[in-house]
């Protein structure tokens, strides 16, 4: 983060401030619909959009007119289909035949605070701030973490919401809080668990808040450590998508990145094969953690971890979609 705006936005979650935070991201999303020009497009950004485009117009929260863009998509991931990558550059002429909507967040639904609680009450917080800290490799794993009025609230906005922009490999797409995923509600979940895990939250504030929505058979993202030091990572597709229970899920390895890596070197693709000879090593254990909805899993992001292969049924609705906090010393 570097930008004054960025930065306002940053000391905004360093303070908890949420509420400033929010109202610091909605302009930030605002801005970057004015000045940001997309960069790519891939097959599964175009087919996800078409059909997020079918759906809003089926219940009416879209004007007719969007079936014109239905129709360009339809063309456009004809054509992408044909060069077949996960990135394609938007040259100008891509751009102009998709049209003015591509990239833009045309279509909003911004969850509000709930009434009573984001995290299901019937938690008990103490029992698992108590397991957290006694692990010396965290990893905890919390059935039926939100409330059932987060939930819905929160897979409304992932079906309604246009803000899967961020392409990534593997078919999935990424939404952030910059570019319409913040909301009351995500801040509100980030508030209720620095109350409810002092301990595990202690010196540490939000960082990152980023939702992923995957391709329905994939091997999702690989084996990488992430920024920050405490990562909560849930899962909100309700479990009759999820066509192998076995599946679907993620892996942690107990193994930190090693404290001379760059962040770099911990997440990226380029040194892969280096990530993997650590954590294909004898001593180290693989903890698989099935996937189920509503289930959020706390671990200490340094660990490495990668998405479990999974096997989703292919409709708009039963896409696999994860929301993460992470956490990182002030
Ligand atoms: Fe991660």
């Amino acid at each position: 983060m570097c930008s004054p705006i960025l930065l306002d936005a940053q000391i905004a979650l360093q303070k908890d401030q949420f509420a400033r935070a929010h109202r610091i991201f909605s302009r930030i999303s605002a801005l970057q619909e004015l000045h940001i020009e997309p960069q790519y497009c891939s097959p599964f950004k175009l087919q996800h959009d078409i059909e997020q485009m079918r759906y809003l117009l089926k219940k009416r929260k879209l004007p007719k007119k969007f079936k014109e863009d239905i129709s360009r998509y339809t063309a456009g991931l004809a054509l992408c289909r044909k060069i077949g990558t996960d990135f394609i550059p938007l040259i100008p002429s891509l751009k102009e035949y998709l049209g003015p909507n591509y990239g833009t967040l045309f279509h909003l639904f911004i969850p509000g605070k709930t009434e009573k609680f984001a995290l299901n009450q019937r938690q008990d917080f103490a029992f698992i701030e108590q397991e957290y800290l006694a692990l010396k490799n965290p990893i905890v794993v919390i059935d039926q973490v939100l409330s059932k009025a987060s939930l819905r609230k929160l897979r409304k906005m992932i079906l309604e919401s246009a803000i899967w922009h961020d392409i990534k490999p593997n078919a999935h797409l990424g939404a952030r809080l910059t570019y319409g995923l913040s909301s009351p509600l995500v801040f509100q979940i980030a508030a209720e668990l620095k109350q409810k895990l002092p301990k595990v939250f202690a010196g540490l504030s939000l960082k990152q808040v980023w939702a992923f929505k995957y391709a329905p058979k994939n091997s999702g993202i690989e084996t990488h450590s992430d920024g920050g030091l405490v990562n909560l990572n849930m899962w909100l597709t309700p479990d009759e998508d999820n066509i192998d229970p076995s599946t679907g899920g993620m892996a942690i390895y107990e193994r930190r990145r090693p404290t001379s890596w760059t962040l770099n070197q911990a997440n990226g693709y380029d040194n892969l094969s280096a990530v993997k000879r650590l954590v294909s090593q004898p001593k180290v254990k693989r903890i698989a953690v099935p996937y189920r909805f509503n289930r959020g899993v706390l671990f200490d992001s340094r660990l490495f971890h990668e998405t479990d292969r999974f096997h989703f049924r292919d409709t708009y609705v039963g896409r696999r979609v994860n929301l993460t906090f992470l956490f990182d010393r002030d």
